[in-house]
């Protein structure tokens, strides 16, 4: 057996070692259930043995399953019935082992997670390791699906529903002490005494029986959903449930639903009604879409799987920031947690200390909320000088440029920083909106000049969008990327375009919903339904945050830039009104398209229907939805045609971390797949004469629809 060993000894003790080999982590496969299946038969065959141990030969237990295995799946056309057969081995071979009339005793030592946690669950005594990095829980919700080893069905026969719930619905993982509390394992010893103790257990006076396999078995708390505690427990999570997922999210109330109904029979009928939930999941659309992006492929975008692979490895040892403003603050202090020294530069020293002063006060905080030591925090701050001066540049490896978004003034810096800083050093621009070709202009090593693109606040967003200029070279590239991946950020690469391809995208968000605004549709209606669809605020609220008159601003620059080559945006004069009539410029200048009353919540500015008079007949819900969503995916269709981002795989990244577009459609160009092309295609013909050609398919969508294809390999 390649993934486990089986070992008997003289005390007729059978011990199942978890070892798989070539990864750092028994991560489960069918492989290794083939192997467990074997180990397990041959264990209960064997009458000299009395007890089986299982424990793991790695660092840790076992962190659940292999995703990448599990995706395969996801091409099969099946029926709900096939897709349970496929996938019941588990709840089956787990099942047989709690029944196998011999007892058994896990030894977890370290993350026990998913199916990892599954098994422990089957076991009949479970030993905690007591180690800060030890952790147990049920994940699967995070990735669109259930637990289908029998999760939704033991954790609340050994816990109660109320306790279990959150464990399931959440997917947040216990910490030793608190899994002993619940009592979810029933000891916890130092990390090396945990085969030790298994053992003990096994050789003392030991039951082969689960509880809920003990006649007269009643589970914690009850099951009965005519008590009034279970009822209520009922009504109040399927409420919770609904307003969490506001029904994008089918894993969770499949969840509540595998639990409730399992809790009302008996167990093999229970893990029967799971496995056929788990079928649902597995075949539906949002499952495959969470696991394809979040996990799948931004793992591969966080092992740098664009950077040019001849170029050598690369690291930053000092890096300068220029512009100690809201982005440079926050470069800096990512670089400085990162342990690089940043010099961080701003026109006054006044600026330049503000700037570093975020960081100290980001650390504070930290501190405040039982993350991290003073010492830490003082060594991080002592990596960011704040200055003046640009002689302080010399010996940078890298430089970030992060002051005012104009020409002439990125323009001097680069000029001043270049005389300074070495030869072969990179130069990086963090615009947001200027054309990189056009700013590599003013650079003397255009080959060396890069957009690296941060969202804000830094800090926080996951997300770095690296800009390649007409000139920069793949070993600028390789050492942009090897800089992103020492941030622990994720990457997308796109090609040099106005506005990129984040902001190009999410500013159609914005004017549609302007556009909705000017056509009368009521604006809680507007905002409603871009969060019902799973945006983490409205349009207007979110034009409001970035703030009106940068965006007329960029806008103005745009059309003096590209001249009779210039579109109008949609509703363009909706933001002239607001920024140059109304001087309502945003949130920061006190109020936009909602007022933010001083302590108060914000509230949608009552001036508006004064100024877009409400339209007698308001459009469905859905239709506003519709073309929310609709109009950000087919801008993002475009920017694929048009290169600027390269792949269906950085293009839903680059929504889902850049934008916050929901999780549940996998970003925007799954969005497109799981709609079907040809449904997608025919719904934006209908939008377009409805709404006017922006929302005309482009070519290549067309095409692709016509040869049925989808964007993501099947
Ligand atoms: P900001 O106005 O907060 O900061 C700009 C800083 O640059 C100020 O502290 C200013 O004193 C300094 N500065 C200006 N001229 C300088 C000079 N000649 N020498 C040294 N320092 C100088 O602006 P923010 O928001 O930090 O934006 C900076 C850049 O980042 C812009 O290009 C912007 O487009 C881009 N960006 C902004 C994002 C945002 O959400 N605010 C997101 C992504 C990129």
């Amino acid at each position: 057996m390649k993934n486990l060993t089986l070992m008997v000894d003289d005390l007729g003790i059978a011990t199942i070692t978890f070892d798989v080999p070539d990864k750092s982590m028994n991560v489960l496969s069918a492989a290794v259930l083939a192997d467990f299946a074997v180990a397990i038969e041959q264990a209960v065959a064997n009458g000299a043995v009395r007890g089986i141990l299982i424990a793991s030969g790695k660092a840790s237990f076992m962190p659940g399953a292999d995703l990448t295995e599990l995706v395969q799946q996801f091409g099969r056309k099946r029926d709900l019935a096939q897709a349970a057969a496929d996938n019941v081995a588990f709840s089956k071979l787990l099942r047989r082992l709690e029944t196998c009339g011999k007892p058994v005793a896990v030894a977890i030592n370290g993350v026990a997670l998913g199916g990892g946690l599954e098994i422990c669950l089957a076991c009949h005594y479970r030993v905690l390791a007591d180690d800060p990095k030890a952790q147990i829980g049920l994940p699967e919700v995070k990735v669109g699906l259930l637990p289908g080893g029998g999760g939704t069905q033991r954790l609340p026969r050994l816990i109660g529903l109320e306790k279990a719930l959150p464990l399931l619905l959440e997917g947040n993982s216990l910490k030793p002490a608190e899994a002993l509390k619940l009592k979810v394992v029933h000891e916890v010893v130092p990390k090396e005494q945990v085969v030790e103790a298994a053992r003990r257990w096994l050789l003392g006076t030991p039951t082969a029986q689960q509880p809920w396999d003990v006649k007269g078995y009643q589970m914690p708390g009850g099951a009965n959903i005519a008590l009034p505690a279970i009822g209520m427990l009922f009504t109040v999570a399927t409420a919770r449930v609904a307003r969490a997922t506001l029904r994008n999210y089918p894993a969770p109330p499949a969840i509540l639903s595998a639990a409730f109904e399992g809790a009302q029979l008996p167990i093999d009928r229970g893990l029967a009604v799971e496995i056929k939930y788990f079928a649902r999941l597995i075949n539906g659309a949002v499952a495959r879409n969470l696991i394809r992006t979040m996990f799948v492929n931004k793992g591969l975008a966080d092992k740098l799987d664009r950077r040019p692979v001849a170029v050598p490895k690369s690291s930053v040892r000092k890096l300068g920031v220029l512009g100690a403003g809201m982005m440079g603050a926050g470069i800096a202090y990512v670089a400085a947690q990162a342990g690089i020294d940043v010099v961080l530069l701003d026109s006054t020293g006044e600026q330049a200390g503000k700037g570093k002063g975020y960081a100290a006060n980001q650390l504070r905080k930290e501190i405040e909320k039982g993350r991290g030591t003073q010492d830490k925090a003082d060594a991080i701050l002592a990596r960011i000088v704040p200055s003046t001066d640009f002689a302080l540049l010399d010996g940078c490896d890298l430089v970030v440029e992060a002051v005012f978004e104009n020409r002439a003034v990125k323009a001097d810096v680069t000029q001043k920083a270049e005389a300074v800083i070495p030869k072969n050093a990179v130069f990086a621009s963090n615009t947001s909106t200027l054309p990189i070709t056009g700013l590599a202009g003013a650079s003397k090593r255009p080959k060396q000049f890069i957009g690296i693109h941060f969202f804000s606040p830094v800090d926080r967003m996951p997300l770095v969008e690296v800009i390649v200029g007409r000139k920069t070279t793949d070993e600028t590239l390789a050492r942009a990327l090897d800089f992103v991946g020492q941030l622990r950020k994720t990457p997308i690469v796109v090609n040099d375009s106005r506005n990129f391809y984040t902001s190009r995208v999410f500013g159609t968000f914005c004017h549609e919903g302007r556009a909705l605004l000017k056509e009368g549709v009521e604006p809680a209606l507007i905002e409603n339904a871009a969060r019902a669809a799973g945006m983490p605020v409205g349009p207007l609220a979110v034009a409001d945050e970035v703030s009106l008159e940068l965006q007329w601003n960029v806008l103005l620059q745009t059309r003096e830039d590209l001249g009779d080559k210039f579109d109008d945006p949609v509703a363009l004069d909706v933001l002239e009104r607001f920024v140059v009539q109304l001087g309502r410029k945003g949130r920061k200048s006190g109020g936009g398209f909602y007022d933010y009353p001083a302590g108060g919540k914000k509230q949608l500015w009552p001036g508006l229907a004064g100024q877009y008079p409400r339209a007698a007949a308001q459009p469905a819900v859905e239709e506003v939805r519709t073309r929310l969503m609709y109009i950000q995916a087919l801008e993002t269709a475009r920017c694929l045609e048009e290169e600027v981002v390269t792949s269906a795989a950085e293009a839903d990244l680059g929504a889902v971390l850049g934008w916050g577009f929901p999780a549940y459609t996998g970003g925007t160009i799954s969005f497109i797949d799981t709609v079907g092309l040809p449904a997608f295609v025919k719904e934006c013909q209908r939008l377009a004469k409805a709404y006017g050609p922006r929302f005309k398919p482009p070519r290549s969508l067309v095409e692709r629809a016509r040869r049925n294809e989808t964007y993501h390999p099947a």
